[in-house]
Order: structure tokens, then C-alpha cells, then sequence
């Protein structure tokens, strides 16, 4: 028998003490030392490093990362919930964040040797190092197998060669993580994937790009040229590199709807609060049903996402295929996500096209979340394909 808080396809939408702890945490951090900061972050198109590393204390950086690698044991779900309230707060911020967990973190506990959980992920899981994901490259960001970065086989190692493009934390990560092609005829299945060292010798970082929106997060291109890396440092078998950078996007897909969730309600708060005070025509203007609709299509459309975010962690948590609800949460909560930043600034009216209110700056972050980690074409192909199997 169903409770009241269960749904007909069986997800008990009650948090369990852990996660409204891991909830509340993250809410209060953000309100007191994230908010304050995130103007500055933008204008400064800077996360302070002593940010990073007080999410870090809070175990927010190797979230579900084992105990025993130094991590807080949490489940997808808690981190879906982090991840809102920090994005509440600042997306660039939260995207160096899941950049680091969905993205560096989360392969390793998967494919990672014991070897490389003892020397990489402990230190990125509390924060120690920051890790990146190098996927994409200049001609290929959607067609991920497109890659050109080779991967040769030297003697008792791998010679990378390459461009990377568009690399969040690319500049201030430690460690990244990178896909590279054996064989260009057997496309996806000639990827592999590597652990690369900053430092390591043809490991360089190039040019840092200028965004419209998300500015605090370095977004980076990243250069191979006879980048050496030891057989040791392989993630997953060689071939299985595709297969890993896309069952690592499932998961990333999850925390990036999480943004999207946290940047639309940042989006209905300052609206309300905004529209509580200002007044037009004799009275406040949250008095005209003409910003009343607009709240209440933004507060009904976040409540729909943040369920889809939460279906998608919960299957996640229980080990089931979650391509389809990540995909379907990303697609949906990143539309409503630009949909409450428009609506943002236009309650905010002129005010809302001014930097010393936060209205441009959710409309400017907004925008990201339908691209990156999949586009919303991608997302619209991958659940077409899905439902397609059925
Ligand atoms: N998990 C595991 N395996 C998967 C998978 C998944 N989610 N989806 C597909 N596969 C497997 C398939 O089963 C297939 O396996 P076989 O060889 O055994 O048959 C193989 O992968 C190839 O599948 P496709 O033929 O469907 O692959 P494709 O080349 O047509 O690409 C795609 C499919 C969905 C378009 C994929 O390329 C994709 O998701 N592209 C988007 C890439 C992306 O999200 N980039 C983001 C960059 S990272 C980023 O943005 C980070 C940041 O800065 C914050």
C-alpha cells in the first residue's frame, strides 16, 4: 500500500534524517558564505580557492566517495540536493563543484583500480586536488567519438597527442581526466580513458576562454603534445573509454538538472522578494495577477524538475539505469531553468538588466545548463532512443 509520500511508480519522496542534514548543510553554507560572495565571483570571474576548500571541509567534494577514501558516504540523492542549494546560491560555484564530482570523482569509485583509488581519489574526495573531465575538443563536442586526441602505445606507457576544448576547472584542476583515440577506425570503441597529472611532461594548459555566463569557473583548453602517461594511469580497460565518459555524463546529467533546479529557484525567490517591494500604479506589484501567473508557472515548473532531478538520483542510488530519467531531467529542469531567468528579468524589469541586481546574472547562467554535459538536442535524442527500445 502506497503512503502519502510515495508516488505510483514507487519513489518514496520522504529524505531520510542524512539527507535533509546533508540538505540543510549545504542551505545554510550557501545562504552565509556563497550568496554574499557570488556577484563578486562573476564579476571577478573568480571561485576563491579558500571556497572551494571550505565546500571541501564539508565533505561536499568527495560527497559520495567512500569513507574510507576520505569522502562523506552519501548518497546521489544528497548530492542532488547540495547541488541545488549551492546552484541557489552561484553556478559557477556549483559547476566547479559537480565538474569535480560527477566528473572526476564518480569515474574513479567506478572504474578506478584500488591502486588508482588510493592515490587519486582520496586526494580529490577531500578536496586536497581538484580534478576536470577533458572530453570535448574543437571539432567535436555532441559527436563525443568524433575525437582526435591519439593515444599511441609506447613501451610500458601511452603517448597522448591533442586539443581538449572547453574544459571546466581545466585551468585550476590537478588532476584530469582524458579520453583519447587508439584507433580512429574503430571510432567509440578505439576510445580510451586516462589519469593525467598536471605537471606531467606535453600536459599544458592553453588558452582560457570568456564566457557570457558561469564566469567564477575557469573553462579551459587543454593541450597533449607527447604527453608520456604511465600504463598504470589507464582508466577501465583501453576501448572502454566511450562507454565510460557516457555512463559518467548519465550521472553528470543528474547534478546539472540540480543546477538548473537551484538557478530557477534563485530565480523565483529574488523574484517574489523583488516584487514584494517594488511598487507600480499604487500598490506592490506582486499584487497584478500578471506577476502572479508568472510565479506560480515558475514555482509549479521547479517543483516538476526537482522531482525528475530526484528520480533520477534515486534510480542512480539504487543501481538502476538511469539514462533515460537523467536525460528527461536535464532536458526539462534546464528549460525551465531559462524560461524563470527570462521571467526574472522582466519582473525586475529595468532593474533586471543592471549588474547590481542578480536578475542578469541567473539569465546569463541559465543558458548553460541546456548545453552543456549534452545538449537539450542531445538530451531529445537520447530519450527518444530510449523510449524507442521499449
Ligand atoms: N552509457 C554507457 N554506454 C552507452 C551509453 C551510456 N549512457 N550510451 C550509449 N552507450 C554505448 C552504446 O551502447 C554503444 O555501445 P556498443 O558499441 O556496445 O554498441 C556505444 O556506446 C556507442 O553508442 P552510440 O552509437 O549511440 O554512440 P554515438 O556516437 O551515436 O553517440 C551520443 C551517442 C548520445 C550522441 C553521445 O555521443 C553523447 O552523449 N554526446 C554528447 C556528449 C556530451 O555530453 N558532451 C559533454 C562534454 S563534457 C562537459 O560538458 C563537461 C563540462 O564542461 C561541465
Amino acid at each position: 500500500m502506497a503512503t502519502t509520500t510515495e508516488t505510483a511508480t514507487g519513489f518514496d519522496l520522504a529524505l531520510s534524517e542524512e539527507q535533509e542534514l546533508a540538505q540543510r548543510t549545504a542551505r545554510d553554507f550557501a545562504r552565509e558564505k556563497v550568496l554574499p560572495r557570488a556577484h563578486d565571483i562573476d564579476e571577478q570571474g573568480k571561485v576563491p580557492r579558500e571556497l572551494i576548500t571550505e565546500m571541501a571541509s564539508l565533505g561536499f567534494l568527495g560527497i559520495y566517495a567512500p569513507e574510507s577514501y576520505g569522502g562523506a558516504g552519501l548518497d546521489a540523492l544528497s548530492y542532488a540536493l547540495v547541488s541545488e542549494e549551492i546552484n541557489r546560491a552561484c553556478a559557477s560555484t556549483g559547476v566547479v563543484m559537480s565538474s569535480h564530482v560527477s566528473l572526476v570523482v564518480d569515474p574513479l569509485l567506478h572504474y578506478g583500480s584500488d591502486a588508482q583509488k588510493d592515490r587519486f581519489l582520496r586526494p580529490l574526495a577531500t578536496g586536497a586536488k581538484l580534478g576536470c573531465f577533458a572530453l570535448s575538443e574543437p571539432a567535436s563536442g555532441s559527436d563525443a567519438a568524433a575525437m582526435r586526441t591519439s593515444a599511441r602505445r609506447d613501451g610500458d606507457g601511452w603517448v597522448l597527442n591533442g586539443t581538449k576544448n572547453f574544459i571546466t576547472n581545466g585551468a585550476s584542476a590537478d588532476i584530469a581526466i582524458v579520453f583519447a583515440q587508439m584507433d580512429p577506425k574503430a571510432r567509440h570503441r578505439g576510445i580510451a580513458a586516462f589519469i593525467v597529472e598536471k605537471g606531467t611532461p606535453g600536459f599544458s594548459v592553453g588558452k582560457l576562454e570568456h564566457k557570457l555566463g558561469i564566469r567564477g569557473s575557469d573553462t579551459a583548453q587543454l593541450n597533449f603534445q607527447d604527453c608520456r602517461v604511465p600504463a598504470a594511469n589507464l582508466l577501465g580497460e583501453a576501448g572502454a573509454g566511450f562507454k565510460i565518459a557516457l555512463s559518467t555524463l548519465d550521472g553528470g546529467r543528474i547534478s546539472i538538472a540540480a543546477q538548473a533546479v537551484g538557478i530557477a529557484r534563485a530565480c523565483l525567490e529574488d523574484s517574489l522578494a523583488y516584487a514584494k517591494e517594488r511598487e507600480a500604479f499604487g500598490k506592490k506589484i506582486v499584487e497584478f495577477q500578471a506577476i502572479q501567473w508568472k510565479l506560480a508557472d515558475m514555482a509549479t515548473e521547479i517543483d516538476a524538475a526537482r522531482l525528475l532531478v530526484w528520480r533520477a538520483a534515486t534510480l542512480k542510488d539504487r543501481g538502476e539505469d538511469h539514462i533515460l530519467a537523467a536525460a528527461q531531467a536535464k532536458l526539462f529542469a534546464s528549460d525551465v531553468a531559462v524560461r524563470a531567468a527570462r521571467e526574472c528579468v522582466q519582473i525586475f524589469g529595468g532593474y533586471g538588466y543592471l549588474t547590481d541586481f542578480p536578475a542578469e546574472r541567473h539569465y546569463r547562467d541559465a543558458k548553460i545548463t541546456e548545453i552543456y554535459e549534452g545538449t537539450s538536442e542531445i538530451m531529445n535524442l537520447v530519450i527518444a532512443e530510449e523510449i524507442l527500445k521499449e
